[in-house]
């Protein structure tokens, strides 16, 4: 006889790819229907469209068949709320938490001491109450947030972020960068950054600050060519504590170095900096754009005003002035015809772009009248006729 306690109990066995969870520990589980021995089942995903659907489907098709006496599965899928989706990565989170803390063997890095002498780091770890955005995330302080994103990874976004910083920066605005790029951090290195986190007399991480730039990363936690471990949920929760718990000045403009794609990440900024603006970075070839539009596809659903788009590594400046397009070239013009929006610029591919991110020192420092130095300042400057400041 099936009952629909041993569905739920069959269906323990089929774990969220992402969320690492039983679905039914994470209320994904909906609508159990039996008829006979045709098994309905709804499952709520986390998110609309998310790529995984198909495993879960396979997953639950499997595990369910294996009741002797159910003969046909039909999975239909839903979607959940936003008060559902965060209960779910809520219970992953505490979950992870519990398994990290059962596991936890090697006693975590210490933090350098900042003076007066401070206590150690927050770590990365939930927050109480994860409320309206605060301080100069809210919609009424006039910092201006602006997520960097991309489609794929490669094409700049790291080196676009920083060298746009400093444009605006010299161009007499306080700029301040947050690296949420946490699996591909790069910041540190690109602004010549070292050290561990440091945090003040109240625990907020002190930013690091080079070349004029406030600036937050990963990085200050662990090393560059660590693996990071941390999942979906606490993507957020990290999220969470770079808004909240950092001593940021005053600014305004703070970049966000989004992760390339449309994770969880550039959605996170999307729902808990309301105001939070985007700006897309893409190379000249084709499917180079595509990628990208399906980023601004998430930004558009997630009613995020998109600035304009950037092409980088959009040609080499030959010795007589001739632009030749290594990469091909219109994938930025298409991207922003797409969206309606402006193409803000095209930047060179210039090996001295490479040497001063890999050197810490961005070209718009070093070389400010190069051509991509060039760009970067005529970016800074529509840009802030755009948002208005
Ligand atoms: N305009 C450019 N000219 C030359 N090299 C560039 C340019 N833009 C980026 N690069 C180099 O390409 C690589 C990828 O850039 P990066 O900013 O790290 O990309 P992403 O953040 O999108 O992964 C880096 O080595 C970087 O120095
Ligand atoms: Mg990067």
């Amino acid at each position: 006889m099936i009952d629909q306690r041993s569905i739920l109990g069959a269906l323990e066995a089929v774990h969220d790819p992402e969320l690492h969870q039983s679905i039914v520990a994470l209320n994904m589980v909906r609508d159990v229907n039996i008829d006979q021995n045709h098994v309905t089942v709804d499952i709520a995903l986390t998110v609309e469209g998310c790529p995984l659907h198909q495993q879960i489907t396979a997953d639950v098709n499997r595990e369910l068949k294996k009741i002797p006496e159910i003969s046909e599965v039909t999975v239909t899928l839903s979607v959940m709320n936003e008060a559902e989706r965060r209960e779910a990565f809520s219970r992953a989170f505490q979950a992870a938490q519990a398994k990290k803390s059962g596991q936890q063997n090697s006693p975590p890095q210490s933090p350098t001491k900042a003076s007066p002498p401070p206590t150690k780091a927050p770590t990365i770890g939930p927050l109480p109450g994860q409320g309206a955005a605060t301080g100069m995330m809210a919609d009424a302080s006039s910092t201006v947030v602006i997520g960097v994103a991309s489609g794929k990874g490669g094409v700049g976004k790291s080196t676009v972020t920083a060298n746009l910083a400093i444009a605006l920066s010299r161009s007499g605005a306080r700029v301040g960068v947050m690296d949420m790029d946490i699996y591909g951090f790069s910041q540190g290195r690109m602004f010549g950054a070292k050290g561990q986190a440091q945090v003040n007399e109240q625990e907020k991480i002190i930013p690091w600050h080079l070349h004029g730039i406030s600036l937050v990363s990963m990085g200050m936690f662990v090393e560059e060519n660590q693996a990071i471990v941390w999942r979906g949920p606490m993507l957020g929760k990290m999220l969470q504590q770079f808004f909240s718990d950092v001593a940021w000045p005053e600014l305004d403009y703070l970049l966000i170095d989004l992760p390339p794609g449309t994770g969880d990440v550039a959605l996170d900024v999307a729902q808990k900096v309301r105001k939070a603006k985007l700006v897309l970075v893409t190379t000249p070839q084709e499917v180079a754009s595509q990628v990208a539009h399906r980023a601004g596809d998430v930004a558009t659903r997630a009613r995020q005003e998109i600035i304009g788009v950037i092409e980088n590594m959009s040609y080499v400046l030959c010795p007589h002035g001739d632009k030749l397009a290594v990469f091909g070239s219109g994938g930025g013009q298409k991207l922003a015809d797409e969206f309606d929006v402006p193409l803000l610029g095209q930047i060179p591919l210039e090996s001295e772009v490479r040497e001063g991110g890999d050197r810490g020192l961005p070209i718009t420092v070093t070389n400010p009248h190069s051509s991509s130095s060039d760009a970067f300042y005529q970016i800074a400057r529509k840009i802030k006729e755009a948002v208005g400041q």
